[in-house]
């Protein structure tokens, strides 16, 4: 998210520095080269590195900066609670790096954290490092809902932008380093922004967990799930995105957030039962998946299973939370012999599972196996029927609903 803002403020324009604690990324970087796989951004670094955009593993351009924005990670405690031990050390070091400063400029908050943070966290830490006063550094919540993959579209392209402020002077700063982005500017306080965040991934995700368990009911009566959500989605208040029903959501935001939500509304006293039961339906779909593959080849020892499909979703090379950890995880345990390709995320997860058999091609990956389980939407998988052809026994189910040819059963249709 940070690489990706700073290309796109450069875009835009703006003369960016890029902080990182680690070198070899910052070098990277500095030789036009993309740390993440993000369509468009390493022509975004070819335009601008040496130019407008740099990286450093320095705070030094703080020191001139008119806007600071903060883009570490949030990750999960062991209770789902988020971690802010990078928002604080970043605030801590942007105030010394203010010292004697005498210009105003604003700090931004872009990391997702939870509603009060960017007040009772950042703007104190900041303020007291500094030695400055509200009226001097000014404080801002700037949430990004960029989806990797597209994250880049979503940057130049967003639905909206939402800008929370703790004064005028802050909004109107931040507001005006988008100014030429044609879209909503919508003006909240701190931690109404922050909460928007929160919001929209919990919404989101909990419109696929809704629609996996109404595929998982129509599977039952033989209906088609993706039929009846495209009648239902284009009810324009419910809206036909994220209603395509399969083995659940992954990547790294939609299961931290909803977490860290919980998390949150459980030290308020509330017991928030939809949230809970967004994950819980999202963290029984990879079991009916094998379920299903239980019920049409029986004992999983022995059997060559083909998963095509490493990554948390298409067009990235990222499985965090990936719905094929878990599946590869009880196909082994099973004594399954595991064969998979993915178009990214291959050398991700041989890290994980360094006894999977990882192929170049679909088709050498369904070569002689039993079975085939479909974990990532990829758009090639759509186009690939004939190689099917070279498996064993034509068992294909699909966790997402991606092929195209006859014969495949979906975990929810
Ligand atoms: C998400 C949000 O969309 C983005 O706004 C936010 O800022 C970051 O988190 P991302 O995690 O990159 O983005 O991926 P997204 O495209 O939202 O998909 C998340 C997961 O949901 C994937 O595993 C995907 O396969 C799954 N998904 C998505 C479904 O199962 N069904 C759908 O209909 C849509």
């Amino acid at each position: 998210m940070g690489l990706v803002s700073a290309a796109c403020f450069a875009e835009l324009g703006h003369d960016i520095t890029i902080i990182a604690i680690d070198p070899v990324k910052v070098q990277a970087i500095n030789e036009q080269q993309p740390t993440i796989y993000e369509i468009g951004l390493d022509d975004l670094l070819k335009r601008h590195i040496g130019n407008r955009l740099r990286a450093s593993i320095s705070y030094d351009s703080v020191k001139s900066a008119d806007i600071i924005f903060i883009c570490v990670g949030t990750p999960p405690n062991t209770d789902g609670s988020a971690n802010l031990s990078y928002i604080k050390s970043a605030s801590a070091l942007i105030g010394a790096a203010r010292r004697n400063v005498p210009a105003y400029c604003v700090v931004v908050v872009k990391s997702t954290v939870p509603p009060g943070t960017t007040a009772n966290i950042v703007c104190p830490r900041v303020l007291k490092s500094a030695n400055k006063t509200k009226e001097e550094i000014g404080f801002a919540m700037n949430p990004e809902f960029l989806r990797e993959g597209r994250a880049v579209a979503d940057f130049m392209h967003p639905d909206r932008i939402v800008i929370g402020s703790m004064d005028d002077r802050a909004f109107h700063y931040v507001a005006e380093a988008y100014h030429t982005v044609d879209v909503p500017v919508i003006h909240t306080s701190l931690s109404a922004a922050e909460m928007i965040k929160y919001t929209s991934n919990a919404f989101l995700a909990t419109k696929i967990s809704f629609s996996n368990e109404i595929g998982n009911i129509c599977k039952k009566l033989h209906i088609d799930v993706y039929e009846v959500m495209r009648g239902v989605g284009l009810d324009h208040r419910i809206g036909p995105q994220f209603l395509n029903a399969g083995v659940g959501f992954g990547g790294s935001c939609f299961p931290k957030d909803v977490s860290s939500l919980i998390s949150l509304a459980k030290t308020i006293g509330e017991d928030p039962l939809i949230l809970q039961a967004v994950l819980e339906v999202n963290k029984q779909q990879p079991n009916r998946l094998l379920t299903l593959l239980r019920t049409r080849i029986g004992n999983l020892n022995g059997k060559k299973i083909t998963v095509l499909g490493l990554a948390f979703k298409d067009n990235t090379d990222d499985i965090r939370n990936s719905k094929a950890i878990p599946v590869i995880q009880e196909l082994l345990l099973n004594g399954a012999r595991v064969v998979a390709f993915d178009p990214m995320a291959a050398e991700a997860m041989r890290m994980l599972f360094p006894t999977v058999t990882y192929c170049h091609s679909a088709g050498d990956a369904l070569d002689g196996a039993d079975a085939c389980l479909v974990m990532t939407e990829w758009p090639e998988f759509g186009k690939i029927d004939k190689e099917f052809d070279r498996m064993k026994t034509r068992i294909i189910i699909e966790g997402r609903r991606i092929l195209s040819c006859n014969g495949t059963e979906g975990i929810c249709w």
